[in-house]
């Protein structure tokens, strides 16, 4: 299936002087029409194609990752699933509930979605479908608040982009395994994404330009609401606009759709407005947090941009506007030349890096964030393992994101999931709760002066 257009040539340069997404965003302009078609050939494309960028064609050989991706599949096709009930299954995951360290009394038996060692319906409800249907997670207490009142089985999400729209990953595996899944960035209108490459790999990393491709906000609800009741995994849904009405309109017309329990607020788009991205201006953030909040009782998560002159500014300016959790970080501003063509790999100029690369810094602003702010802090960048989550979680993150690690297995967040359980088990700990901010400064220390950002660079 002829599915990727051919590369064009880059007419526009990417202007510098500017806020680099906001040149991304005009490179990109006047695109949309040629592209409504990749959009339409694009909706047929396997996981494969999608990850790889190239053509399925079963006359070739296959490549290392479809080879990964049917042992994949062999392999999970092999467990039973565990039975679950049915519509409205994820939408029972705990809302709303004051802040708190332990989850609520009652919690586990109250949300089917919510499955902690105490929950004595686990394995009554297992027994229904197959004696096996237990997982290494299972009986291993993993529950965390990953927004303000949103408890959650465990902390392993799946970060947006990276996932589609989640039932693409229900053929591999069970999806329900996962704390929640995050959705592709959704807009008000549908949008076919930024000119070709997209994708470029990097050392420990890739490059992408997507261009927040979606089909918008009404036919993301309408089309995956009804089979997202079914997956029982929690939805969280990543808004992005170019407005502050963008945003509140996105949650509008998203509103009731079952299995969807929060909002991630994708703010590194440029506003309309000035042409200042929303994540690099405190105020601008601050002002999209209130909107959306005065929209929808959900949660809030704002994703917080590592681009920005000041991140910890804007996650305090967040939070002081209602946000119910920060995911730190969304993708990092990088470029790749093509040394024979003489210009950049992607068609946009510059991307967005993200995978292993990015971990340090993600870990930097997450123990940064995570020791000034009250509300969760949600760490995404480079999660291949258990232990980069560990690292996470330690300096602070209630929950984490895998990202780009899934476009080489699949598999990584039941991995990630696993060795989680593997390390509550073999420290003998009553929760993975007793992980979380273990590496952050303690206050009294915190309090006599030392600041270990005076000593932070070479
Ligand atoms: C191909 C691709 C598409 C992405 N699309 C989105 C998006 O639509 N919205 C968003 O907030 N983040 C998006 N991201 C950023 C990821 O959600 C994540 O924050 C980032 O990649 C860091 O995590 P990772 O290193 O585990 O991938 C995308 C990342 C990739 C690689």
């Amino acid at each position: 299936m002829a599915w990727r257009r051919p590369r064009k040539s880059v007419e526009r340069p990417i202007d510098v002087s500017r806020a680099l997404e906001q040149s991304l965003e005009d490179a990109a302009e006047g695109e949309e029409l040629d592209e409504t078609v990749e959009l339409a050939d694009l909706d047929g494309a396997s996981v494969v194609e999608a990850s790889t960028g190239e053509p399925d064609a079963d006359a070739r050989t296959p490549t290392d990752l479809e080879v990964k991706l049917r042992a994949a599949t062999a392999a999970e096709d092999a467990r039973p699933i565990p039975v679950r009930s049915a519509a409205g299954d994820a939408s029972a995951a705990l809302r709303r509930a004051p802040r708190r360290k332990e989850p609520p009394p009652g919690a586990a038996n109250a949300s089917p979605a919510f499955r902690t060692a105490s929950d004595p319906d686990l394995h009554s409800r297992a027994s229904l479908g197959s004696d096996s249907a237990v997982y290494p997670e299972s009986g291993i207490d993993l529950a965390v608040e990953a927004a303000r009142g949103l408890w959650l089985r465990n902390p392993v999400l799946t970060a947006s982009g990276t996932f589609g729209q989640g039932i693409e990953y229900a053929e591999l595996f069970d999806v329900a395994r996962l704390g929640a899944f995050v959705n592709k960035g959704t807009t008000v209108l549908a949008r076919p994404g930024n000119r070709q490459y997209r994708i470029a790999e990097t050392p420990s990393g890739i490059l992408n330009s997507i261009g927040l491709e979606n089909p918008g906000a009404a036919a993301v609800a309408r089309t995956y609401g009804r089979q997202w009741a079914g997956l029982g995994v929690p939805v969280i849904v990543n808004v992005a606009g170019y407005s502050v009405d963008d945003y509140v309109t996105v949650v509008r017309e998203m509103a009731g759709t079952p299995g969807v329990v929060a909002y991630e607020l994708n703010i590194s788009c440029p506003n309309v407005k000035g042409g200042m991205l929303f994540g690099f201006d405190p105020e601008l953030a601050a002002e999209v947090t209130a909107a959306v909040k005065q929209e929808t009782d959900l949660p809030i998560i704002v994703k917080l941009t590592p681009n920005a002159p000041d991140v910890v500014a804007v996650a305090l300016a967040v939070e002081a506007a209602g946000a119910d959790a920060v995911t730190a970080i969304n993708t990092v501003l990088g470029m790749r030349i093509d040394t024979k063509k003489r210009r950049p790999v992607l068609g946009t100029g510059s991307g967005g890096l993200s995978g292993p690369a990015i971990r340090p810094i993600a870990v930097h602003i997450t123990y940064q964030v995570a020791r000034r702010l009250r509300i969760p802090v949600i760490g995404a960048g480079g999660v291949t393992s258990a232990n980069d989550a560990l690292e996470f979680l330690m300096a602070g993150a209630s929950a984490v994101q895998v990202g780009t690690a899934t476009f080489a297995d699949p598999l990584a967040p039941l991995r990630v999931l696993e060795g989680l359980a593997d390390h509550v088990r073999g420290n003998q700990l009553q929760s993975i709760r007793d992980v979380i901010g273990t590496a952050l400064p303690r206050p009294a220390a915190d309090t006599e002066g030392h600041d270990e950002d005076d000593d932070a660079g070479a």
